[in-house]
């Protein structure tokens, strides 16, 4: 692995802002600062907070998206490069890979951070089984985040009245999938099917 160039959130907070459009740029800042607030909101403390300097919710809000603008072909090609694992799923739709293709990037530039960010920045897009507090807070701040056209504050603040993190990102799923059968963009990925499984199972969230 080369060696890392970017030592502090401000230096990749200047690495996205050139490598992504504006609209993302401001996408990764939003889905930053709302995982923290997720965080907070929920009272969750069982994560890596720290690591190098860099802080959780703020490291993988920037780095959730930095390979969110590369075409499939791109995707598919760096994958075969790096050697990275795709599902059926991932060949067939390239855009599903992009959590596990911004994490591979976001370690070139900073370097080893902690497996559990890693694991967040892989399953954001679909989520997945066994997600933990932090994983599940990016899962919900990149829906809901401010700059999202499409989300209300009524809705924001239906996400944030749930009992507990794992019922908040329950009902952000169920929503997710509907909106993705409603446009017909996709149907469900297994992914997202596991990390519902999971929290009915786990947490026994139901849509209410
Ligand atoms: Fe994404
Ligand atoms: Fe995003």
């Amino acid at each position: 692995m080369s060696e890392p160039t970017i030592f502090t959130s401000d230096e990749l907070r200047s690495y996205l802002r050139n490598a992504v459009s504006e609209r993302r740029y401001l996408h990764s800042v939003g889905v930053a600062e709302t995982t923290e607030k997720v965080l907070e909101h929920f009272g969750c403390k069982d994560y890596t907070r720290r690591w190098n300097g860099f802080d959780a919710p703020v490291f993988c809000g920037l780095a959730h998206d930095i390979a969110r603008e590369m075409s499939d072909d791109q995707i598919l090609e760096y994958c075969r490069k790096n050697g990275i694992y795709l599902s059926s799923e991932d060949i067939e739709a390239p855009v599903l890979a992009h959590g596990v293709v911004s994490a591979e990037i976001a370690m070139e530039l900073a370097g080893e951070f902690p497996m559990s960010w890693y694991k967040a920045l892989c399953v954001h897009t679909t989520g997945n089984a066994g997600m933990d507090d932090l994983a599940l807070a990016l899962f919900i701040a990149d829906y809901i985040e401010p700059t999202r056209r499409f989300m209300t504050d009524e809705r924001r603040a239906f996400y944030l009245g749930s009992a507990s993190i794992s019922q908040c990102a329950y009902r952000v799923l169920c929503d997710m999938i509907d909106h993705w059968r409603q446009t017909g963009f996709h149907d469900a990925s297994s992914g997202s099917v596991a990390m519902k499984e999971f929290l009915e199972r786990s947490a026994g969230c139901r849509y209410e």
